[in-house]
């Protein structure tokens, strides 16, 4: 370097290492918690990966965000892989994980594997979550066989929507409280890498996680589980009518982009908008 000139100090950001199945499970065993949002669409993906997320879920929670469905019942195989497809080109560093849609693993063995091997070819996704205990262990392992990571989902599926009849706490009595514990077992010997426990007690929450040494993912089950989902619409205050207990609102987009929308129409009828320097 010349004595003249200025000596620069390069701030050099440390390459995030890319997260995979088996970085989730050892970061279960450091304890370091792992966190999880959903994305649908390829800005909110690139923030997040940006942000330093440990896992992107496209959800089929996008059947409600998305699309203003009631339920997640209605989203298709060819819209989740439509969404994932525009999220994977924005992800570089998160696990990327895709729903499998309702019925799309249900049927029978064969048109499981055949539509998990659709999602994982055509979006490029590092994984597939999938809903259910005992009954989904058999598809698991047949994933797991071809090579396709699963992630469970135990606790308020709401793909079983119509069996609960309700959107309440699940596992509070001790029957279901039990059965819960036994499917993440099941899960985890059929080979999924970890399973998301969604609206159950948080004791419980914390038994399952002692039980299984694959990480568990909490959604509304407490502080004790190896990481956290949100829906990132969610957390972002975005969806204004839907406010249960669990969904801490980290900023309100809804009053924000409401203000700035009056905002707008304002300069727009009062001609305040483009001024001179917005103009060629
Ligand atoms: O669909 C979804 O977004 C989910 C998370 C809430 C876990 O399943």
């Amino acid at each position: 370097m010349a004595a003249n000139e200025p000596e620069v100090t390069k701030t050099v950001k440390p390459e995030r290492k890319k997260i995979t199945t088996k970085t989730l499970v050892t970061m279960k065993q450091r304890g370091e918690k792992i966190s999880a949002l959903t994305a649908y669409d390829f800005l909110m993906a690139r923030y997040l990966d940006e942000a330093g997320i440990d896992v992107i879920l496209v959800g089929d929670s996008l059947g409600n965000v998305i699309q203003g469905n009631a339920t997640t019942l209605t989203v298709t195989l060819d819209e989740i892989i439509y969404h994932a497809k525009i999220v994977r080109k924005a992800v570089k560093t998160a696990l990327l994980v895709v729903d499998l849609p309702f019925m799309s693993y249900h049927v029978d063995l064969k048109e499981a594997v055949k539509n998990c091997g659709r999602v994982m070819k055509e979006t490029g996704a590092d994984a597939v979550k999938l809903e259910g205990g005992e009954r989904i262990a058999e598809v698991v392992k047949h994933l797991v066989k071809v090579g396709i990571p699963a992630m469970g989902h135990l606790g308020l599926t709401p793909q079983s929507i119509n069996i609960f009849g309700t959107y309440v706490t699940r596992g509070t009595d001790p029957k279901e409280a039990r059965q819960i514990q036994k499917d993440a077992v099941t899960l985890e010997h059929a080979g999924c890498f970890a399973v998301v426990l969604e609206k159950i007690p948080a004791a419980l929450a914390t038994k399952v996680t002692k039980s299984v040494r694959i990480p568990t993912i909490g959604i509304g089950a407490g502080i004790h589980c190896d990481g956290q989902i949100l829906v990132t619409h969610d957390m972002l205050g975005m969806t204004e009518m839907f406010h249960p207990r669990f969904v801490r609102k980290y900023l309100n987009i809804a009053e924000l982009s409401k203000n700035a929308f009056r905002k707008y129409i304002k300069d727009v009828k009062h001609e305040k908008f483009p001024n001179k320097s917005e103009s060629y």
